[in-house]
């Protein structure tokens, strides 16, 4: 029964944060890029099935789907070499009806698909290429480049609430047909439209930590790295261009690029498994790689509609006696003392400082989301409360911890005495809960930086 309970509760929680998303998300654009490969994987008629959803649902997806080994099945059926040389085809004239067949073969598989599924879709020649021409030496003949998408024309296909699908194909202002990169292609894609989210819906693994050199500070799940800021896939890209020249990289430099001109995030995902590209939107705790641009994780004030997301996220810990029990009343009280930790308009975390006229300060009520853990986000709010204190110019903060001693001694704090907390909270000090009392020093200190 109690385990029913709990099961329940997580189900809630999740087809909460799903309605969330989804009012947030309508109206917005996502660019899929699909690797042609998952076309034979069994999960990729649900995952068809689940962009179908996010279109039905009023995001307006936009799809690219990657021809790469179909084109090879093509040309190796019809005898064309067409040598690849740093990841980029060289693609003779005599070859591109054959690249054009396969790169619309795929897109027609798509089709057929979203047709399957009740969706509308259409095909289009929508994008102005031309010529790489020669590079080092090398002629690459008829591979292309995007110089530019008819904008209108797309937009008015999103808004007659059509499905796009890009083939990648360009072609020049008279006709002349060109061999795109449909990872390029999706790229230029989103920052022409303005999209929200660029996804590259791939047949690998996101980021294994231990394969490449990280910048300092990744967090890690499960060996993965599940996001870096915009600035962190600058560092990761310098680090590991050399020693890893390859698709995975060329989709971060992408997404590296795609988030400094606007696109807020970019997943890179792995679509051989089942449902990954719900559980990326719609946990935002998933499990490729997201790289992204804007504040997405916001520290932000607590406001007295929070309450009752903030009493539910203390709620199991208050049940664990980890948290010492408080009401939407007590909240309220100390509404200001409250931050947040907002992902996507849903808090997820949420931490307290109480201030004492001996200029001291207490955190308190440090809650993470058990979704979020161990993604360095309680990390994160004890600093933004340090830093907060060293606004208000205190002398030092202390908590009152009964299980999590360790971790903040982790993160710097040392152990204190009854003597060191300020009057109020020496006369209240709850001996029966015996908690640990552990001190942070702040006089001296300077800037957010130097902790
Ligand atoms: C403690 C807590 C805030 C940590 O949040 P978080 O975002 O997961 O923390 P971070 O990502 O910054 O740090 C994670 C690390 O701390 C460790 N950690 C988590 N809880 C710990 C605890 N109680 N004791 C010691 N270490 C702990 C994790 O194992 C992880 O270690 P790793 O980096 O070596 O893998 C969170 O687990 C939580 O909400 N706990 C319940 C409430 C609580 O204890 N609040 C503090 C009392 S005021």
């Amino acid at each position: 029964m109690q385990m029913d309970k709990s099961r329940l509760k997580e189900q809630v929680g999740i087809i909460r944060q799903a309605f969330g998303y989804i009012n947030q998300f309508k109206d917005q654009i996502f660019v899929i890029k699909i690797d042609g490969t998952l076309i034979a994987n069994q999960f990729f008629p649900i995952l068809i099935k689940d962009i179908v959803l996010l279109h039905q649902m009023g995001i307006r997806v936009i799809l690219v789907p990657g021809a790469r080994n179909r084109i090879d099945e093509v040309l190796a059926t019809y005898k064309i070499d067409c040598p690849t040389i740093n990841g980029t085809r060289v693609s003779p004239p005599e070859a591109i009806p054959f690249i054009k067949m396969a790169a619309f073969d795929v897109s027609n598989k798509l089709m057929t698909l979203l047709a399957e599924n009740g969706a509308d879709a259409v095909i289009g020649n929508w994008v102005r290429a031309r010529s790489i021409g020669v590079r080092d030496g090398i002629d690459f003949q008829s591979s292309g480049i995007v110089e530019k998408l008819k904008i209108d024309i797309i937009k008015n296909v999103l808004s007659d609430n059509l499905i796009p699908i890009f083939p990648n194909i360009g072609w020049s202002a008279t006709g002349k047909p060109y061999n795109l990169s449909s990872n390029e292609l999706a790229f230029n894609i989103s920052t022409e439209v303005k999209a929200t989210k660029l996804f590259f819906v791939t047949d690998q693994d996101g980021i294994r930590g231990n394969d490449y050199k990280l910048p300092a500070n990744i967090a890690q799940s499960d060996g993965m790295v599940s996001q870096l800021t915009v600035e962190q896939a600058g560092q990761f890209i310098d680090l590991n261009t050399e020693a890893h020249p390859g698709e995975l990289l060329e989709m971060i430099s992408f997404a590296y690029r795609a988030c400094i001109n606007g696109v807020h995030r970019v997943h890179i995902i792995d679509g051989r498994a089942e449902g990954m590209i719900l559980k990326e939107i719609f946990s935002n705790r998933g499990f490729g790689t997201m790289i992204y641009s804007n504040q997405h994780e916001n520290f932000r004030a607590m406001t007295i509609s929070d309450i009752s997301e903030v009493l539910r996220l203390m709620q199991p810990v208050i049940e664990d006696k980890v948290l010492v029990p408080r009401t939407a009343a007590d909240l309220e009280e100390k509404v200001n003392d409250y931050t947040v930790y907002e992902i996507d308009g849903t808090v997820h975390a949420c931490g307290a400082l109480h201030v004492y006229p001996e200029k001291l300060g207490e955190i308190a009520a440090i809650v993470v989301d058990e979704m979020y853990a161990g993604a360095g986000i309680g990390k994160q709010i004890i600093l933004y409360l340090i830093e907060k204190a060293v606004k208000l110019k205190l002398k030092q903060v202390f908590v009152l911890t009964t299980q999590t001693a360790d971790w903040f001694l982790h993160i710097g704090f040392t152990e204190g005495t009854v003597d060191e907390l300020p009057e109020s909270k020496r006369e209240s000090y709850n001996r029966k809960r015996n908690s640990l009392i552990l001190k942070y020093k702040i006089s001296g200190r300077r800037t957010k930086n130097s902790y």
